[in-house]
């Protein structure tokens, strides 16, 4: 275990409370793994005996349809964990994990898991925190699938992407690394030719800029 994975897991929020004495006790028992990008971490269905923390990277959270089509249901950054559903009820995993870059985590097995929690009462509230803040894009999500046009769903992307992973420019722009087009397509539910040509548009009727893996979009269109 790596002093670094300790330094990591005293600055998640989930285990910010913890104790010095607890902190160290999962840090030693934690397990450190690099991935490069496209690197599944496990495949919905799988036994669920580890919970994820992002060290570095980012992870995609993807569903695949019977005939082969992937709905990406969330991107998690450094900092967020996943895999804890299946720790909590026992049923396998609900969703495939795969890298969309490079990434770093650090993984806590079941057991550790499991004696962490029953010690720890305030772990509990933050997962329960966590897992409510997630049901409620998962509904924002359902609600833009099920009423709004591709332009409507992409629009939602990009201003949800501007405000968690968005910099201010201090000039009134705002620059975020853009997913690739494939990646937006299966975030929200449409075509990768589709994303490029609403993206194309985004450009002439609202003035965003994309210039390589970045876009550019004014901090007046998030208010
Ligand atoms: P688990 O079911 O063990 O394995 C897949 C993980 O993906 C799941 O735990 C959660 O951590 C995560 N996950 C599933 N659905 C979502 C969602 N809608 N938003 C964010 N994370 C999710």
């Amino acid at each position: 275990m790596s002093e670094r994975s300790a330094k990591l897991l005293h600055r998640i929020d989930l285990f910010a409370d913890l104790s010095e004495e607890d902190l160290d006790q999962v840090a030693a028992a934690a397990k450190v793994h690099t991935f490069p990008r496209d690197e599944r971490i496990f495949d919905a269905g799988d036994t669920a005996d580890a919970l994820y923390v992002v060290a570095s990277g980012k992870i995609n959270i993807v569903v695949t349809s019977p005939d082969g089509k992937d709905l990406i249901l969330a991107v998690l950054g450094e900092g967020q964990v996943f895999g804890e559903m299946g720790l909590l009820d026992a049923v396998p995993r609900s969703a495939a994990a795969i890298t969309a870059t490079p990434a770093e985590l650090v993984s806590i097995a079941r057991s550790d898991f499991d004696q962490l929690l029953e010690r720890q009462p305030g772990l509990s509230r933050k997962l329960l925190h966590i897992m409510a803040e997630r049901l409620r894009r998962a509904n924002t999500k359902m609600e833009s699938l099920a009423y709004m046009d591709v332009a409507g769903r992409l629009a939602r992307y990009f201003l949800d992407l501007a405000r968690d992973h968005g910099q201010s420019l201090g000039n009134g722009w705002i620059v975020l690394r853009r997913p690739t087009h494939s990646d937006i397509a299966h975030s929200i539910g449409t075509s990768r030719e589709t994303v490029s040509r609403v993206i194309n548009d985004f450009e002439s009727q609202f003035g965003m800029v994309n210039k390589g893996r970045f876009t550019y979009i004014r901090e007046e269109q998030l208010r």
